[in-house]
């Protein structure tokens, strides 16, 4: 009997990594322990991507899946993947801004970006190297891929965390709560309350005023705050999840509905830059970028923080020039 179109497996997805840091890492070991693809992990320091792989594979019966990991500092070895999740860069130090991190970031993604692509030139890209927004534009511009296929992760992870803040706050699972955040990766992202629900109800309904102000200003300064706990180096559990979240949501083709950052091209009157927007996301990247409607207060929020993006991308377009 022939087997039906719905049995023959198809191969395995694959995706290529690229910062074997402690994103990068956590990310793969999220994606390989999800069952999601097998993974090229690439990093320009020799030892450490075949090192880290070396462990995550060891790791593969205990978790009981048999998704394959390749630790590599050649890009040859990254070839074929459906989908390239930019890691590398520098992480933000205590006392640093996302801003100092330009110059050096951009050129590395735009690098980075250029060798994944030679060889995997079907693949889309997520970018989660900071500063996210500018450095998705630059990824975007480097790849001279359509835009729908180059997305910046910033927005899942915002909003996680006004969605952790929010449950700690009223003793309900963090499942319960349906947060919403646009804007910028930065001071001046845009929790929006009127778009977050817990249980199916409004929290303004839950929360005071006051409350949901505090829980605004934590969620704002959410990448810091770990900062300057860890003392050295940032966030990577909770930002290689929001990731993980991307990829499943591209490679398994769910269509899910995520805040992320895509290029804008007159959407809430903003044109030709990368802020998050709840975007819908499948296979093809980008399919659709769904305008809220918007009081005069949050407009006016996303138009300074989509401002203060396109101030840092003005001192970043001459890195494409090389
Ligand atoms: P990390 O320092 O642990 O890892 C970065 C890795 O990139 C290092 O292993 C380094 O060797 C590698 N690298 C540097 N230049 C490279 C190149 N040219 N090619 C290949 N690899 C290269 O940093 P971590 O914590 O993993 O963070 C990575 C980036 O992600 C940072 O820019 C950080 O700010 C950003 N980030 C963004 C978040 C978001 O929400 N978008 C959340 C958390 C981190
Ligand atoms: C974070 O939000 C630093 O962007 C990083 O944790």
């Amino acid at each position: 009997m022939n087997a039906s179109p719905a049995a023959v497996d198809r191969p395995p997805s694959q995706v290529t990594v690229v910062g074997a840091g402690n994103v990068g890492s956590t990310l793969a070991q999220r994606l390989l322990e999800h069952n999601l693809a097998n993974v090229v992990l690439i990093d320009i320091v020799a030892g450490r991507p075949q090192g880290v792989a070396l462990d995550l594979a060891q790791a593969a019966g205990s978790e009981g899946h048999n998704r394959s990991i390749v630790g590599t500092n050649d890009y040859q070895d990254t070839a074929h993947s459906d989908l390239v999740v930019i890691t590398a860069g520098l992480p933000r130090r205590p006392g640093m801004t996302r801003d100092d991190l330009t110059q050096t970031n951009g050129k590395i993604v735009i690098e980075t970006v250029r060798q994944a692509l030679a060889v995997s030139p079907l693949a889309s890209i997520i970018v989660v190297t900071n500063p996210l927004d500018v450095m998705a534009y630059l990824a975007w511009r480097a790849s001279e891929l359509p835009p729908q296929r180059v997305v910046g992760m910033a927005g899942v992870l915002d909003s996680a965390r006004f969605q952790r803040f929010i449950a700690w706050e009223l003793g309900v699972p963090p499942q319960e709560v349906s947060a919403m955040v646009l804007g910028g990766h930065g001071d001046l992202m845009v929790p929006l309350p009127r778009y977050t629900t817990v249980g199916g109800i409004p929290v303004g309904e839950l929360l005071s005023a006051d409350r949901l102000a505090e829980l605004i200003d934590r969620t704002r300064n959410g990448g810091a705050e770990i900062v300057q706990l860890l003392k050295q180096g940032g966030a990577y559990y909770a930002p290689a999840s929001s990731a993980c979240v991307m990829v499943e949501a591209i490679l398994r083709h769910q269509r899910r509905i995520l805040p992320l950052a895509a290029h804008l091209s007159g959407q809430y009157g903003l044109d030709d830059l990368y802020l998050g927007v709840p975007c819908r996301l499948g296979r093809g990247g980008v399919e659709e970028i769904l305008e809220l409607s918007l009081t005069a207060d949050e407009q006016a929020a996303l138009a300074r923080s989509a401002a203060s993006v396109k101030q840092q991308l003005q001192g970043a377009l001459a890195l494409l020039e090389v």
